[in-house]
């Protein structure tokens, strides 16, 4: 049964896919993996990923071309960093060849649900990779099972383009110093749940988390990074090792240095200088570019740019890597993989 989508507001939910890739790894290796229906997951109760969160995920687009062509931004970036999380977990690593076959072929399966060429809707994929099999003792798993499913998308964030506000949490950290929130995980998530969630309730789109030691410097969104745009044309971007390295984050330091002039550094984002931007915005693979209007600190809504108009330097960002992204305009050397259809 094909679903019927209105393709132009998708927001960001699950949709059962008729396709999704599954594989797994017993006695030291990876079978070649398939592609299935079921969207059941059938795993030992005692699985590691279940009670110790030794599991791991990836989020990536399939994007459609003027031509109707499907598209690929950057998939060895995110087996990369899968592969990172992996490390850090002890997981078993997936191979780059096999992440981005796999991303391929659950594209291809489903390439009826790659929304239409102008209606900013996207196929995004989750891979995800899990420790299962029957080990209650806290050590890593001997088995895993790598998944990937794919869903439709719009916006994350409800007002797409245009700003929405945001609240600095006060209470409470994602992730430690010396923690896991440089990886990509469901416990860094999982902490974010109850913030997150009295953000919307006060009426804001997400929480900004401060860096966990001295609670002085923005470390990123909940479910996504943060940059700002100084009067002085400069694109600054946190530095930090308790975040997740955003791989549009790096695209986007890479073509504001290189195609709009502006400088691009990453570095501290003191809370009590937001002063110094004109703009600032949330970015990351669901969040695209979510223009940032005010953040809320200490009880005071501090305003960017507009709280209602996405300033000049942002949609600029925004234009070009999109662009890049929907093969509208010429991308760097090897950030898009074509999915042949
Ligand atoms: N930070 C967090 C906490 C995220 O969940 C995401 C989403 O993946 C990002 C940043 C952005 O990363 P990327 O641009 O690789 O999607
Ligand atoms: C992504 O942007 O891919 C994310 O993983 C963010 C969020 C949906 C968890």
């Amino acid at each position: 049964m094909t679903l019927t989508l209105d393709w132009e507001n998708l927001g960001f939910s699950y949709h059962n896919l008729p396709f999704r890739y599954i594989s797994y790894f017993k006695d030291g290796k990876w079978d070649d993996g398939k592609l299935t229906e079921t969207s059941v997951l059938a795993i030992s109760e005692s699985s590691p990923a279940l009670h110790y969160g030794q599991q791991a995920f990836e989020g990536l687009k399939a994007y459609r071309t003027k031509e109707g062509k499907i598209q690929l931004f950057r998939p060895d970036k995110n087996a990369e960093r899968l592969q990172k999380t992996a490390d850090r977990l002890l997981m078993a690593q997936v191979p780059t060849d096999k992440f981005i076959e796999a991303c391929k072929a659950v594209v291809k399966a489903n390439q009826d649900y790659v929304p239409p060429y102008g209606t900013g809707g996207t196929l995004y994929l989750r891979p995800l990779l899990i420790g299962i099999g029957d080990g209650i003792g806290i050590r890593p798993a001997e088995e895993y099972i790598f998944t990937i499913f794919a869903m439709p998308v719009g916006s994350y964030f409800k007002g797409g383009l245009a700003p929405t506000n945001f609240v600095v949490s006060e209470d409470f950290d994602r992730a430690s110093p010396y923690g896991t929130g440089a990886a990509k995980v469901g416990g860094n998530y999982a902490a974010s749940l109850l913030p997150g969630m009295k953000a919307k309730k006060a009426g804001f789109s997400d929480v900004i988390y401060l860096d966990p030691a001295t609670h002085t410097k923005i470390e990123e969104v909940g479910a996504a990074n943060f940059f700002g745009i100084t009067a002085d044309n400069e694109f600054i971007t946190p530095l930090s090792p308790s975040i997740l390295p955003s791989i549009t984050k790096y695209s986007l330091l890479e073509l504001a240095q290189t195609r709009l002039g502006l400088k691009a550094v990453e570095g501290d984002v003191p809370i009590d200088q937001l002063d110094r931007f004109v703009e600032a915005g949330a970015c990351g693979t669901a969040a695209v570019i979510s223009p940032i209007g005010g953040i809320q600190y200490k009880g005071k809504l501090h305003v960017f740019y507009s709280e209602t108009e996405v300033g000049p330097v942002t949609r600029a960002l925004y234009d070009e890597l999109i662009g890049i992204q929907f093969g509208d305009i010429e991308a760097p050397d090897g950030w898009i993989v074509p999915v042949d259809c």
